[in-house]
């Protein structure tokens, strides 16, 4: 049970119906924008779970295979420098499936490290799926799998217990947010950070545009369903009757800035209604709901981030294919 403060009453809920709350509180003011709006991080129910591994396993989505043989490569030095000052926390922020970040645990399993895998996640099938297979793969490994925001966890992580952690965040998580909420992420990690922990990040590089729009617009139509799962879960939740396949994926990359968008398109003019939040909305023919960004960068970027926020790079690791990058960060001395 968690308190929720609303306007001035204190309202005792538990973490699921809070999060629920915020999920309808981000519908009702994205469809009331001009234009509108819904977050890409509320996509990720079991279907949009399930979806998501499907976009990996896309031939035309480059970033799983990059990131997973820069851990593979790497994953004999990573374990030595994670392994530092001794026993560690590893925290992973947006977990997913871990498909990439097993490969890191058994490395270090294999080699008896002294640590405990702390993945968090918004979805709490993904965290209860992750933490079943690791129960029959690595049955030594210690699990401490988490539902939550990447926010709100990080406020408690600094209570965790004073070893030296490592926290990881793969897949390009961070592209989702903007700039200046990149840096604000990024400060609230070096906060939580001390003098000996790592922080050990993907950022998906620049490249041809034409790689990027064809990864985020796949010919089978899979990212497609994936964003119309937003629609799919607010008809469900929250009794809408949003028309689904009226509303195409469409996906823009502007290799000025480096930012891919993807939006949802009403084919149709259509009046949607959500019962539960007694909203009504229109939509008129090609209006636009923005899902996501998916932001690209380059190590002056990456730079000028961890300059922001107070970090600094320590090393930098890229795949053989020089499409993506982990860097590794320390707190800026
Ligand atoms: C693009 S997937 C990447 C998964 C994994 N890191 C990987 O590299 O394969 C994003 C993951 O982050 C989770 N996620 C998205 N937004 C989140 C948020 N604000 N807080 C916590 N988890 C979030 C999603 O549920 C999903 O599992």
């Amino acid at each position: 049970m968690a308190i929720y403060e609303f306007e001035t009453r204190t309202i005792y809920m538990t973490k699921q119906e809070i999060f629920q709350l915020e999920f309808e509180n981000h519908v009702t003011e994205g469809l009331k924008a001009f234009p509108k709006f819904l977050s890409s991080k509320y996509i990720y129910d079991d279907r949009g779970d399930e979806l998501f591994q499907q976009i990996m396993a896309l031939p035309e989505y480059y970033l799983t295979e990059a990131e997973y043989n820069i851990i593979d490569t790497h994953k004999d030095n990573l374990r030595k420098v994670f392994n530092t000052h001794g026993a560690f926390d590893l925290i992973e922020l947006g977990a997913g499936d871990g498909k990439k970040t097993k490969v890191l645990l058994k490395e270090l399993v294999t080699n008896k490290v002294d640590f405990t895998y702390i993945p968090i996640d918004i979805s709490q099938h993904a965290i209860d799926d992750l933490t079943n297979s690791l129960t029959t793969l690595l049955p030594d490994l210690e699990v401490q799998g988490e539902q939550g925001t990447y926010f709100k966890v990080l406020e408690r992580l600094a209570t965790y217990n004073k070893r030296p952690k490592v926290i990881i965040v793969l897949g390009s998580n961070i592209g989702n947010l903007d700039h200046p909420q990149a840096i604000d992420f990024l400060i609230k990690i070096k906060d939580v950070m001390s003098d000996q922990d790592f922080l050990f990040m993907g950022f998906d590089q620049k490249k041809d545009p034409l790689t990027i729009q064809h990864a985020y617009a796949d010919s089978q139509g899979v990212t497609q369903e994936f964003n119309r799962n937003l629609l799919h879960r607010i008809n469900k939740e929250m009794d809408g009757d949003f028309p689904v396949n009226n509303f195409e994926h469409w996906e823009s990359y502007d290799p000025e800035t480096g930012t891919a968008k993807s939006y949802l398109i009403a084919t149709e003019p259509c009046v949607v209604e959500i019962k539960k939040l007694q909203l009504k909305t229109t939509f008129k023919k090609w209006e636009t709901i923005h899902c996501e960004i998916s932001q690209k960068y380059d190590d002056d970027t990456v730079e000028w981030l961890a300059n922001k926020s107070g970090l600094e790079i320590e090393k930098i690791y890229e795949d053989h294919q020089k499409l993506f990058k982990d860097y590794l960060f320390k707190i800026k001395k």
